[in-house]
């Protein structure tokens, strides 16, 4: 049951990304690359589900729908209670505003590295993926990795920052990517932002949050 909900998961999210490929101006080289590595993942099943509070609070069905972001969210909506979620405390001790942050956030991953790989259901040299939810009126700060990271928006819309760029609004299907070291950010407003968080490079990397 593990196994199968979180490889169908994969494959639904390859189908967007894949989708999101084709539209103009898309990060195609590295949306390809998510793709490859998402179709060569194999499952273990050794999941440790852990429940998380942040779910129940904002992880729901949305009137409003992406079709192929849709399919994700139900996916993920039925995966989550398997899943091992956490709200990354540890990643950044003392820093401000992480309290706030991470009392309203929670994340899971399905594939990883191995040095991320406890909690990971599929151990890969090459895709990192990880489902996000974060709460109303919450901001992630700013932040880097040496890791190439593409974001994709599945429910619910947020602002993002990217590097020295404004504030810009996301919605479902949309497609975020990160740089080497590109610092960002993203706060929402009045609805939760659940996305799916792709590395495709140095998944060995680690997080750094940034200050000004
Ligand atoms: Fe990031």
């Amino acid at each position: 049951m593990t196994e199968a909900s979180f490889k169908t998961l994969a494959e639904l999210s390859a189908i967007a990304l894949r989708a999101a490929a084709a539209q103009p101006f898309a990060y195609r080289a590295e949306l390809d690359l998510a793709v490859q590595g998402m179709h060569a993942l194999e499952f273990a099943g050794d999941a440790k589900p852990t429940g998380h509070p942040v779910l129940e609070r904002h992880l729901k069905p949305r009137a409003v729908r992406h079709p192929h972001a849709g399919a994700v969210l139900d996916c993920l909506i039925d995966a989550a209670p398997y899943g091992n979620w956490t709200s990354g405390t540890n990643a950044y001790p003392n820093e401000p505003g992480m309290e706030a942050f991470t009392a309203d956030y929670a994340f899971m991953s399905i594939s990883g590295s191995a040095r991320w790989a406890q909690g990971c259901y599929a151990v890969s040299d090459k895709v990192g993926i990880s489902y996000t939810v974060q709460g109303p009126n919450v901001t992630y700060p700013d932040h880097a990795h040496k890791a190439i990271e593409i974001y994709y928006v599945i429910s619910g819309k947020a602002l993002w920052k990217r590097g020295g760029e404004p504030w810009i609004e996301r919605y479902p299907g949309d497609v975020i990517l990160h740089t080497a070291g590109m610092r960002h950010a993203m706060k929402t407003a009045d609805e939760p932002l659940v996305s799916m968080a792709v590395w495709i490079s140095d998944i060995e990397s680690g997080l750094v949050v940034v200050r000004a």
